[in-house]
């Protein structure tokens, strides 16, 4: 345990705010305490002292007593201006806003560097698993060639109920939210955003690579049926909703979708809001980490942690990035960097043939129609695909094979 007594000035008091608060009450031996608790609603009655609250962020901003900000709020660009105000004037940040990091990366990257303050957010991708510190320091030297895994508490929690429980998707899209699982906009979950954001922050960490969320790929679980679930169900496999980023050659991809993952990989066996990554290097092969992506008190403690971390004065070394870097201050534009070019086998259930019109399908290998179900397995163009993902109107259910 560090030395250093924390002064925490909190950004709000929702799901995760409310779970730090809770474990930081009892931990024991970390010298930290939250001072002001910064939230938007003023109406909302709270389950702690009102003395805690203020509703003017520069009532946190301007005191001189913090030495850290913790921001937890869900508006991305809100908490872009609380966390670039804070970092100007030299203070620490603990943040587990995906959204925001992976949107402003760059930035965020040059005002650690301007600022010397450390920017940690282990909160932010896996929920409680200690993913982003362990591939900042325990890979720091290894030759990671892919980190994939489910990523999104949401899409899990799902996908499990509604294969294992029959329950229908409206259902237990309401009990994610009910439970503190899903975003404000829980589009971002189902639509594979959430995936994409984290994906993000992993290729950072694991290989260098800094990426805009627009060159990566994603596509989700918003039209899945309980046909494709039935389809993985009758050949052994499951759905999952995987982050992927990997090395091929010299060149990386990068992207989110459904995948049937069959009985042989250990996410084959990742349920509910439960997350895993799997890690694969060079000498240390094959690790996967598993552990609650989503709620309130496993992503608390995340944060818990980095705030633990911070006692001793913690920063992220990014050393890939750093060597990719080379001596330059500018980060480069990662995309150039990723493979679009290739050919990817999905399982694609469709309502019209015209729906597939954009997609440049190389080769057709299991066609099936019938009066309530169509489906393609094909070998496509993964660059064709961003023709097509996402439109909220297509319908289409997309799963690598
Ligand atoms: N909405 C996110 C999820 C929360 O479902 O995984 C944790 O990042």
């Amino acid at each position: 345990m560090g030395n250093k007594n924390i002064t925490i000035g909190l950004f709000g008091f929702g799901c995760v705010g409310q779970g730090l608060y809770d474990v930081l009450n009892h931990s024991q031996g970390l010298k930290a305490t939250i001072e002001k608790i910064c939230v938007k609603d003023k109406t909302k009655k709270r389950k702690i002292d009102a003395n805690y609250f203020t509703y003017d962020k520069e009532e946190i901003l301007k005191r001189d007593n913090l030495n850290v900000i913790v921001e937890l709020i869900d508006d991305a660009s809100e908490a872009m201006k609380i966390v670039r105000q804070a970092m100007n004037n030299g203070v620490s940040v603990v943040t587990a806003n995906k959204k925001m990091l992976a949107e402003n990366f760059k930035e965020l990257y040059e005002l650690q560097v301007k600022n010397n303050v450390a920017l940690i957010y282990e909160g932010s991708a896996g929920g409680s698993i200690p993913i982003i510190r362990n591939l900042e320091e325990y890979y720091d030297n290894e030759l990671l060639s892919s980190v994939k895994g489910i990523l999104n508490g949401t899409c899990n929690y799902i996908l499990t109920r509604m294969e294992l429980e029959n329950k229908d998707y409206s259902e237990v899209l309401k009990d994610a939210q009910a439970s503190g699982f899903a975003e404000s906009d829980p589009w971002l979950d189902v639509a594979g955003f959430d995936t994409k954001f984290k994906t993000l922050l992993l290729t950072i960490h694991a290989f260098g690579v800094v990426l805009l969320p627009d060159d990566i790929l994603n596509t989700g679980i918003q039209n899945v049926s309980y046909d494709d679930i039935l389809y993985a169900k009758q050949r052994g496999l499951r759905i999952k909703m995987l982050g992927v980023s990997f090395k091929s050659g010299d060149k990386f991809r990068v992207y989110c979708l459904p995948h049937f993952v069959d009985r042989d990989s250990e996410l084959n066996n990742v349920f509910y809001e439960y997350n895993a990554v799997e890690v694969e290097g060079a000498y240390s092969c094959k690790q996967t980490f598993v552990g609650k992506g989503a709620g309130s008190h496993p992503t608390g403690s995340a944060v818990l942690s980095d705030i633990s971390a911070l006692t001793y004065d913690y920063k992220y070394g990014y050393k890939k990035l750093r060597k990719a870097l080379n001596g330059n201050q500018k980060i480069e534009d990662g995309a150039k960097l990723i493979e679009y070019d290739f050919s990817i086998k999905l399982y694609i259930r469709f309502q019209n043939r015209e729906q597939l019109n954009d997609l440049e399908i190389l080769s057709i290998e299991e066609e099936y129609k019938s009066a309530n179900t169509n489906y393609i397995i094909a070998n496509v163009n993964f660059k064709s695909l961003f023709n097509i993902y996402n439109k909220p109107d297509n319908k289409l259910f997309i799963c690598a094979v």
